[in-house]
């Protein structure tokens, strides 16, 4: 084996800094970067919007802010499947791979799509939406597993200017309907099914619950297993089918710079997702240099995130990011553990992955599976690592570091959300430091800070709350789809509209600005990085006949950070391990395994402020054995004993 190169060295105070070598090949190398962006970052990210992406018509008004909205590129023009497919089909990249597909059985073929297969696959499907009655502005339910036809219904929504909403395919069928009445989709782009672990799961059954009722009038499915589908008649339609007469090609529509490319739904503290609109011009703009520079990936790269495409990560680094710069991008369809506990290890080795972009959650799982698996597998073609999702601990960053990157790579952590588009706090590579548990700094051409309660900065080393500042960055939100109140109220109203409210605790860990995360501070999980609000695990509960009341609580989990637990008060039903089954195969199907409550715990009261509020806070002190703070003011003070002995709490946290 070639001995592998050195991509970071030892730096002080427990860091790690690029080496020579990485210095040699990164794009960004310079520190320089953040005074120079923050003198004028209106002008900067123009320039990045300039040179990063191929516009019809250049903007007149690069920025503008009129609280709580602000807009970028105002007039420009472009398309953003232009920009991720034709400007590539039109250069060297016309038959440069662009996306090589993983089967999840390893008998099967992998599928190698180069940027002119997916060009044309995407014209072909923009034709079908097109005669299928979809027009500019129209929204189309995606709601695919990870196969290609997944980029390519969404890149064929973007080429005709039609908006794009991605469902998790594992969400159920009821969370399906709650987002396609909610976006008001006309069409739905779905499959018969697709592999987890060896098993065929039925995706067409839950896209059937997920139309009833809805404004959807076609179907599409794409025939991914060959297993039996019941197709009505007038409405569903087979993806080979309709892809076997259509165009060739179909001219992209000219779309504005403001004009919405996608709606993502995502938790917030309520029971009812929220549609976050994605902005065109903004959004790619974000996608492209924080593709570019977060992972520093040049044209020989292979990059792999493992995201599904039906979360933001997915969107942005599994689809349009990669795409956009002209990278070549591994797009897996199963799980971590099929057939072995190192099928990824075993991917990397086989295609010489170059870049690797995982969660937190699924390295703790690779480090309880054991260091066995990886040493299997020859992993030195990596030479940057990235996270994302929640707070990764040192032991976790570290394992990381060592197992899969040999000690030789940096990881990149990268903080960010659904709201904002792509990656906004992480070390560059060729500038680093690379600090365990520390995200890094603010991307370039982008402010920051860390707010007390009452708004006050706080000092380096001090736990607060994270805030964006003007000028906010252009892939940012710009609505919650037809919920305006919603919008100011969850992210511009607890510092006022001065600040973007991220939700997030924090800390500055020096005075360059290296941000540490301490996790969500509102009622939001992360689930194995999974974004879930307590609201709707609990809205879920309360349709089972057997529930009167309940609070969902996240509970500290080894490998999912978090899970869910529900406190239950039953009616006429005793509570048995039965009915704990019951209650939770009825958040499964109402929202999907991944909103699973790790327990049900039935209780006889809950403890409620004189208002009637449930204390969640207490609940959690509670599970967790923490102090539990003032009780005085609760209505009931004596449900606290009795939950005390249920849960076994000594207060010693
Ligand atoms: O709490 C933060 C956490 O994930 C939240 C956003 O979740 P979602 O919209 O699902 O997007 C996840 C992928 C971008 C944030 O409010 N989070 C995300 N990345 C990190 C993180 N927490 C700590 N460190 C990170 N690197």
């Amino acid at each position: 084996m070639k001995k592998p190169i050195k991509w970071v060295k030892k730096g002080p105070r427990g860091t790690f800094l690029p080496s020579d070598d990485l210095k040699k090949k990164a794009w960004v190398t310079n520190a320089s970067i953040y005074k120079k962006a923050l003198k004028n970052p209106v002008a900067f990210w123009g320039k990045l919007a300039r040179e990063g992406l191929d516009w019809f018509k250049k903007w007149k008004k690069t920025y503008e802010w009129k609280p709580p909205y602000f807009k970028w590129f105002i007039g420009g023009k472009l398309n953003a499947c232009y920009n991720a497919l034709d400007r590539h089909v039109e250069s060297w990249r016309r038959n440069k791979v662009a996306i090589i597909w993983i089967p999840e059985p390893v008998n099967e073929e992998c599928r190698i799509l180069t940027y002119y297969d997916l060009y044309r696959e995407v014209n072909k499907f923009a034709n079908v939406l097109k005669k299928l009655g979809v027009k500019k502005g129209d929204r189309v339910g995606i709601y695919l597993p990870m196969i290609p036809e997944v980029q390519m219904a969404m890149l064929a929504c973007a080429r005709i200017g039609a908006i794009h909403s991605v469902v998790f395919s594992a969400f159920s069928g009821q969370s399906l309907n709650q987002r396609m009445n909610d976006v008001e989709a006309k069409v739905l782009v779905t499959a018969d099914g697709y592999y987890r672990k060896g098993k065929t799961i039925n995706l067409k059954t839950n896209a059937d619950i997920g139309v009833k009722g809805t404004k959807i009038k076609h179907v599409v499915v794409v025939k991914r297993m060959g297993n039996d589908v019941k197709m009505v008649k007038g409405r569903d339609h087979w993806w080979h089918e309709l892809m076997k007469n259509a165009k060739l090609y179909y001219k992209p529509e000219i779309m504005n710079s403001e004009d919405t490319l996608f709606i993502l739904y995502t938790s917030g503290t309520t029971g009812k997702p929220k549609g976050i609109i994605h902005a065109t011009g903004g959004y790619l703009t974000q996608a492209y240099w924080t593709t570019k520079w977060d992972f520093d990936i040049h044209d020989e790269d292979l990059f792999w995130c493992t995201a599904d495409v039906g979360w933001i990560t997915g969107h942005t680094y599994g689809c349009y990011g990669p795409l956009l710069i002209g990278a070549t991008m591994i797009h897996y369809e199963g799980a971590p553990n099929y057939p072995e506990c190192d099928r990824w290890w075993e991917i990397i080795e086989n295609h010489g992955v170059t870049i690797f972009y995982t969660a937190p959650t699924a390295i703790r799982m690779f480090m309880q599976w054991g260091n066995e698996w990886p040493k299997k597998h020859d992993l030195s073609s990596i030479r940057i690592l990235g996270t994302v999702g929640e707070p990764i601990d040192n032991d976790a960053w570290m394992w990381y570091f060592k197992h899969i990157g040999g000690g030789r790579c940096p990881v990149i952590d990268t903080w960010w959300q659904t709201e904002t588009g792509g990656t906004l706090i992480n070390a560059l590579p060729g500038i680093g430091p690379f600090i365990p548990t520390v995200a890094g700094r603010g991307f370039p051409g982008t402010k920051n800070d860390i707010l007390d309660e009452s708004g006050k900065p706080v000092p380096v080393g001090e736990g607060g709350y994270l805030v964006m500042k003007n000028p906010f960055p252009p892939g940012m939100l710009r609505g919650v789809f037809k919920n305006p109140k919603r919008y100011k109220k969850t992210y511009w109203s607890v510092y006022g509209d001065k600040y973007y409210y991220t939700s997030d605790g924090a800390r500055f860990w020096d005075k360059t600005g290296n941000i540490r995360l301490t996790g969500r501070v509102d009622d939001v999980l992360k689930v194995a990085g999974h974004r879930l609000s307590t609201a709707e695990v609990e809205d879920a509960l309360n349709k089972h006949d057997a529930v009167i009341e309940c609070a969902v609580v996240g509970s500290p989990h080894k490998i999912k950070g978090e899970v869910p637990v529900a406190f239950v008060i039953t009616t006429g039903r005793k509570p048995s391990d039965v009915l704990k089954k019951e209650l939770v195969k009825q958040v499964e199907k109402v929202i999907g395994p991944t909103a699973r409550p790790g327990e049900i715990i039935f209780v006889e009261d809950l403890p409620k402020t004189r208002s009637g509020k449930i204390m969640r806070r207490i609940l959690k002190n509670l599970m967790t054995d923490q102090t539990l703070g003032n009780i005085t003011t609760l209505s009931n003070p004596e449900s606290i004993e009795k939950l005390k002995k249920i849960v076994g709490y000594k207060g010693s946290g």
